[in-house]
């Protein structure tokens, strides 16, 4: 454990003169780190008793907004379509003669606010990225919405947000698109990979309207089981633009733009399936600047024939996977590293936190797999893994919720640092009694410990360019100032000059587009940090230039979320779009 010198510089009256009081406090800065006195384990509030829809899918926009919907075709949800409108559709499943309730809302994450909003075709166990300008592109679902491709802006909050909804393009895919995974490319458009029955891939927006290309993909047919343990693969966009894709118990690099399968990884550990309905969760491990490796670590999930086994009358309940599996994706011979969780999880969620030191793992179950009914004991304790700690101590069980988060839950990443965690409906309708689960409508937050108040004289407060995180335009390969402040201000024992920073780091943040336990399109660089000086005279304020990434390959272009973290605490982020140079 290193000990670590905290300058601290208190304003007195006389504004031009200083007192600098030397305290002598233990920092994490070390690998095992230091438990905080209060808040080990984080806190849980809940947020929302019921917003009336369940949190099937979730996506932050950059206005903290997030977008929430459901499937259409489920009965009545408890949450009316504003002024008094109905939906009639007659492919519609349950209530083809209308239905008035809405399937989607907006949830305003500072004013902790809810609004309904209108889709009018099935969106069930869809897809998702965020367009360069912001705006969500969601694609795909079941019977009339197969193949839709769907818009909901960043709204402006201007008092035309009322009449700011979603707009549906009929048929504007390709294929039928049910339990497929989006991934957004270097040039903004999504990649669509599988769904049911589906071993292909596509591009959205189209070309033109003639443009109907689908090309085939035989590695999800060849990762096709009994169980359809190839759901929702895991897609993370590698740093040699190549596409890392995992799908059932292993994974392929394929390069899209010539459809060639560049390298081919070996089988994880001993080949339990991963995807859905063996929901496990992945993600791209926080990428160094200007990297040259990148990893992928994906935990949890269900032995095969889980899914099968809690069917029928005596339906057992098989435990979950304890297991994840860490690979180097960008070695010419990758191999798994296999790591234990402290406990078994199914339709876990896999979040990377903005210290781009901790990744959370929440949500979903012991026991069973994804689909109707199949799980019976909810993991209501988070478990947070720290890739940066040694083998063995990587693994922390947080505080537990009561609130069980089992299929169909979601949880998204927010720009204070809070995680937003919804859903749950494990039954075919809204089943609000009578059944073990009954489907959920609240929204929780998970604070992780790094947001406690015991880390308030840690926490650095960006000034500039954006006090109030509002978005700021960067381009490629730019550098950018940035104006933080600390209440105290660490600095290595043994590196830099007293007021100058030592263990800050600056991260940028894709939020993610996250249902059935995959956050997609989920990406953190740390950037590089050229310098950082102190602000004469304001011995806690500092200034930093970072460089942002320098190719769309490693960050696509849109909004991303940029924190300053000291050790490990992140400021509360910033909005910014990186975008090409017009
Ligand atoms: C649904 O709404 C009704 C009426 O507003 C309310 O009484 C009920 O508790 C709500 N149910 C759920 C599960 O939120
Ligand atoms: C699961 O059940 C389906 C449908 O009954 C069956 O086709 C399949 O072979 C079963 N798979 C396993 C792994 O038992
Ligand atoms: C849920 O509710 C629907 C009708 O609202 C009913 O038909 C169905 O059997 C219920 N499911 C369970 C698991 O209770
Ligand atoms: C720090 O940044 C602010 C605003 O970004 C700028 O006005 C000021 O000159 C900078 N100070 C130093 C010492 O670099």
């Amino acid at each position: 454990m290193e000990l670590s010198t905290l300058v601290v510089a208190k304003k007195t009256k006389n504004r031009a003169r200083h007192l600098a009081v030397l305290l002598l406090l233990v920092a994490c800065a070390c690998a095992g780190g230091i438990e905080p006195a209060g808040g080990a384990g984080g806190r849980w509030d809940l947020l929302q008793s019921s917003i009336g829809v369940s949190a099937m899918h979730m996506q932050l926009l950059h206005n903290d907004r997030v977008i929430i919907f459901d499937r259409t075709d489920f009965g009545r949800s408890n949450l009316s379509l504003p002024d008094g409108r109905c939906r009639v559709n007659p492919r519609e499943r349950v209530l083809p003669r209308g239905d008035c309730t809405a399937h989607s809302a907006e949830y305003d994450v500072a004013a902790n606010a809810f609004r309904p909003l209108s889709v009018f075709t099935d969106t069930w166990c869809s897809s998702g990225t965020v367009a360069p300008d912001g705006t969500l592109v969601q694609t795909g679902g079941w019977n009339d919405g197969f193949r839709n491709a769907r818009t909901m802006p960043a709204c402006g909050g201007t008092g035309d947000d009322k009449s700011c909804d979603w707009s549906e393009k009929q048929d504007a895919l390709a294929a039928n698109r049910w339990y497929a995974t989006n991934q957004i490319l270097p040039d903004g458009r999504a990649f669509i990979l599988g769904g049911r029955r589906q071993f292909s891939y596509e591009f959205y927006p189209k070309a033109g309207p003639s443009d109907t290309s689908v090309v085939q993909m035989p590695f999800l047919v060849q990762t096709k089981d009994p169980e359809e343990n190839n759901l929702y693969p895991f897609v993370h966009l590698n740093i040699d633009g190549n596409l890392f894709i995992f799908s059932n118990n292993r994974a392929v690099l394929l390069d899209y733009k010539s459809n060639k399968i560049v390298r081919t990884y070996p089988v994880l550990g001993d080949g339990d399936p991963r995807n859905y309905p063996s929901s496990g969760s992945s993600v791209l491990l926080p990428l160094k600047p200007n990297p040259t490796e990148a990893e992928v670590l994906v935990c949890g999930g269900a032995p095969a024939g889980s899914y099968n086994s809690t069917k029928g009358g005596a339906g057992t309940f098989v435990p979950a996977l304890t297991t994840c599996g860490r690979i180097k994706i960008t070695d010419a011979a990758p191999a798994w590293v296999i790591e234990t969780m402290p406990s078994p999880r199914v339709m876990g969620d896999m979040i990377l936190l903005p210290n781009g030191a901790e990744v959370a793992i929440i949500n979903g179950a012991a026991d069973g797999a994804a689909g109707w009914e199949s799980a019976k004991t909810p993991a209501y304790a988070p478990v947070v893994y720290r890739p940066d700690h040694s083998p063995g101590d990587r693994f922390e069980e947080q505080t537990a919720t009561g609130v069980a988060r089992l299929y169909h839950s979601s949880v998204v990443l927010l720009r204070d640092g809070r995680l937003l965690v919804g859903g749950s409906n494990p039954h075919t309708y809204y089943n609000f009694s009578n059944v073990q689960f009954p489907t959920d409508l609240s929204l929780e937050a998970f604070s992780p410990e790094y947001l406690d108040a015991s880390n308030d004289m840690l926490r650095p407060r960006i000034l500039d360019p954006s006090p109030t995180g509002a978005p700021t335009s960067v381009a490629y390969g730019a550098t950018m100032a940035l104006q933080f402040s600390v209440p105290a201000s660490v600095r290595r024992r043994h590196g830099g000059a007293a007021g100058l920073l030592g263990d800050v780091s600056v991260t940028m943040v894709a939020p993610s587009f996250t249902t059935h336990s995959f956050a997609m399109n989920q990406r953190l660089l740390f950037l590089d940090v050229t310098k950082n000086v102190a602000v004469r005279g304001r011995a806690s304020t500092f200034n930093a230039s970072v460089t942002m990434p320098a190719t769309a390959v490693l960050a696509p272009p849109g909004y991303y979320m940029v924190f300053v973290v000291n050790g490990h605490i992140p400021s509360e982020g910033i909005w910014v779009q990186i975008q090409a140079q017009q």
